[in-house]
């Protein structure tokens, strides 16, 4: 009886430790997410990619989709940190052009000259970063065309550019 209750005890404790592991993932992820987004916010991604990563015209020029970037993880986090020489993407890291330093391509601000990239309005640290790369890869990078999941998910449920979205609209509205 009593190896029983031992048994009973030891399920009873693991089944508590395995549901504590599964909400304790779902919660990390939404706080990748969260994390992420407030970046992808913060640094105004989505005034040139838009909030949905497609990209398009943007005041920043041509912004290339984030939806079908080909890059992986060293490739964004390159492209977030350094930005792209010769176009319009800036570079969100403090200094990685500063005197002296070839942090990026193996280059620097004088080479560059006139092919410098601009430099963001917000820098952002390696964390940051590594926030927005994640957020990128799980809700935007090979998710097709944005939909009203997509949109609610960035607005919220309540947002109003996302109501001609909805899959079914009541007649009235
Ligand atoms: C001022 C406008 C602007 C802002 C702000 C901006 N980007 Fe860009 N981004 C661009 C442009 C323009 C390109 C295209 C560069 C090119 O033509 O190669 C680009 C390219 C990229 C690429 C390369 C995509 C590829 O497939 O080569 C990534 C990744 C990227 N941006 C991510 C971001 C993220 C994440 C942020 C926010 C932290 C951000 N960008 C902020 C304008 C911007």
């Amino acid at each position: 009886m009593q190896l029983f209750l031992a048994t009973l005890f030891r399920a009873a404790i693991a089944s508590v430790i395995f549901a504590l592991g599964l909400s304790g993932s779902a919660f990390a992820v939404e706080k990748v997410r969260s994390a992420g987004k407030a970046v992808y916010k913060k640094a105004n991604c989505v005034g040139c990619h838009k909030w949905h990563g497609g990209g398009g015209g943007g005041y920043g020029g041509m912004a290339l989709s984030l939806r079908e970037t080909p890059l992986d993880t060293a490739g964004l986090t390159m492209v977030i940190r350094c930005g792209r020489p010769g176009t319009r993407m800036p570079y969100h890291q403090r200094g990685v052009y500063g005197d002296d330093e070839r942090h990026c391509y193996d280059t620097s601000a004088e080479e560059l000259e006139g092919a410098m990239p601009p430099r963001a309005h917000y820098f952002l640290k390696d964390r940051d970063i590594a926030a927005v790369v994640e957020y990128v890869q799980t809700w935007i990078q090979g998710r097709g065309t944005p939909g009203y999941d997509d949109c609610v998910a960035f607005w919220g449920a309540d947002a109003r550019r996302c109501k001609s979205m909805a899959p079914t609209r009541p007649d009235n509205e």
